[in-house]
């Protein structure tokens, strides 16, 4: 195997909710993550972030963590709600004091931040004033970006507006099954414009608040969608999704346009007359870099008349995410399954970059998520093994590395995640960290996996198998 480029960023991922805990403290006031959690029969379990992997107290110790591992990066997300609790107004100083020592602390450690600004954990305050729906809350998030981006932009050198506006918009107000769970087809087509302004908005922001070599970049979870077969209606199922969960924050944020197809497909849902005069500019504003989160592809048809559309795979809800394309089925695509029951198919990620790598030439892109839940548990000795993390990571890794060869410029790659973690509606049920975490007492063990990382980080390239 030939060597990753030798300034390449290995790195891993986290967000606020899924792992600082520390819900109260220090003036944090809730998030619509902390409302929905404790709202019973919304996250399995009863589960909430409330403690998480308790990572407010325990920074020190998981930076450690990752020097051990040889990380030469960390993603993280700000909690808006630890530095502007309400959503508005002055940021709450002793908030930004824990970021910032924590980016001193990695860069001490030779590790460079990735900071995400939003990763879905709006203050409740904006949701309870009409939340992403809203145009205000655009407004509000360019100035938190500011905020951010003054205090920290002297040591942060790499920034992200948004993780997944699509998870925020089509789960948070379509199917309801994640925060803040409303099920109301209109507003989540509202919320998808006013996260791309706000992603616009933020940007630009961003770039007065940051010195000049700041690096502003999106994470989406552009969708790998498959038609079942080549027939005219499986392909136009394709099409649809595509539209829905792909291009309608692709298409503006680096084209400046709404697809067509998109509008045509909802209109019966919605006029976008919410789309005001300049917005489209404002969301194209440049990007150093796009951050691409893949799981698993998506295989789609069209429904026969009268057959029930068939769930997707992500959270079960009578209410479904896609709006405007409800007489598509979804079937589960080959390849083993991860304990998400997402199949394994590195092959997506390849064609992800390379369709990205048509679409904008030139654009540096980055994995900002790469990753799989197993149910891993510790061995009599305490030790964990994950050989099924470990191959899906090898073969997730050789298709960027195909990509590469194949033209695509990538820059970095983040495994997701650092840590067991707060797997949102599936609470604690979902191990995704290359370190495991035993959450009775927040010992944090390292995976084989993790080790086998640290290899490939140390190495820049893939050990031979076996
Ligand atoms: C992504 C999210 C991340 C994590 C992984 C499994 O959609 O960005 O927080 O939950 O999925």
């Amino acid at each position: 195997m030939t060597a990753f480029p030798s300034d390449f960023l290995w790195g891993a991922a986290t967000a606020a909710y899924q792992i600082e805990g520390a819900a109260q403290e220090d003036g944090r006031t809730p998030s619509i993550w902390d409302t929905f959690s404790h709202t019973p029969g919304k996250v399995l379990g009863g589960d909430t972030g409330d403690v998480a992997t308790d990572h407010y107290h325990r920074w020190r110790e998981d930076v450690a963590l990752m020097s051990e591992l040889g990380l030469g990066s960390y993603r993280f997300s700000v909690s808006w709600p630890r530095v502007q609790p309400t959503g508005r107004g002055p940021a709450v100083q002793r908030g930004l004091d824990f970021y910032r020592a924590l980016v001193d602390e990695l860069l001490a450690k030779g590790i460079q931040p990735l900071l995400t600004l939003y990763h879905w954990d709006l203050p409740q305050e904006l949701e309870t004033a009409g939340g992403w729906p809203e145009r205000d809350t655009a407004y509000r998030f360019a100035e938190y970006a500011a905020l951010v981006g003054e205090a920290l932009g002297d040591r942060v050198e790499m920034w992200t507006t948004l993780n997944e506006p699509w998870c925020s918009a089509f789960l948070g107000y379509a199917s309801g099954v994640h925060a803040p769970g409303r099920t109301e087809p209109e507003s989540a087509l509202r919320a998808a414009h006013h996260l791309n302004l706000a992603h616009g908005l933020g940007a630009q922001a961003l770039r007065t608040a940051l010195p000049p070599r700041g690096k502003i970049s999106v994470s989406l979870n552009a969708a790998v969608v498959r038609p079942l077969t080549e027939s005219a209606g499986d392909v136009d199922a394709q099409r649809r999704i595509d539209a829905l969960a792909t291009r309608v924050f692709s298409d503006p944020m680096l084209h400046g346009s709404y697809p067509a197809d998109l509008l045509d497909d909802t209109a019966g849902i919605t006029d976008w007359s919410y789309v005001q005069d300049g917005d489209l500019a404002v969301i194209k504003h440049p990007i150093d870099a796009l951050g691409i989160n893949y799981y698993t592809p998506t295989v789609v048809s069209a429904t026969a008349e009268g057959e029930a559309p068939r769930r997707d795979g992500h959270g079960a809800s009578e209410h479904s995410p896609w709006v405007g394309a409800e007489n598509v089925a979804f079937h589960q695509p080959p390849g083993d399954l991860t304990s998400m029951e997402w199949s394994v198919d590195p092959s997506g990620l390849h064609d992800l970059l390379m369709r990205f790598t048509r679409e904008v030439p030139g654009l540096p892109l980055l994995v900002s998520e790469n990753g799989a839940a197993y149910q891993d548990e510790p061995d009599a000795d305490g030790a964990v093994h994950d050989p099924e993390r470990i191959a899906y990571l090898r073969s997730h890794l050789a298709a960027v590395q195909r990509a590469i060869a194949d033209g695509a410029d990538v820059r970095g790659y983040f495994l997701w995640s650092l840590l067991d973690n707060f797997e949102w509606a599936y609470g604690y049920s979902k191990r995704f960290g290359a370190v495991y975490v035993d959450y009775a007492t927040q010992k944090r063990t390292p995976k084989s996996s993790a080790r086998w990382y640290a290899e490939v980080a140390r190495g820049g390239r893939l050990p031979a198998e076996g």
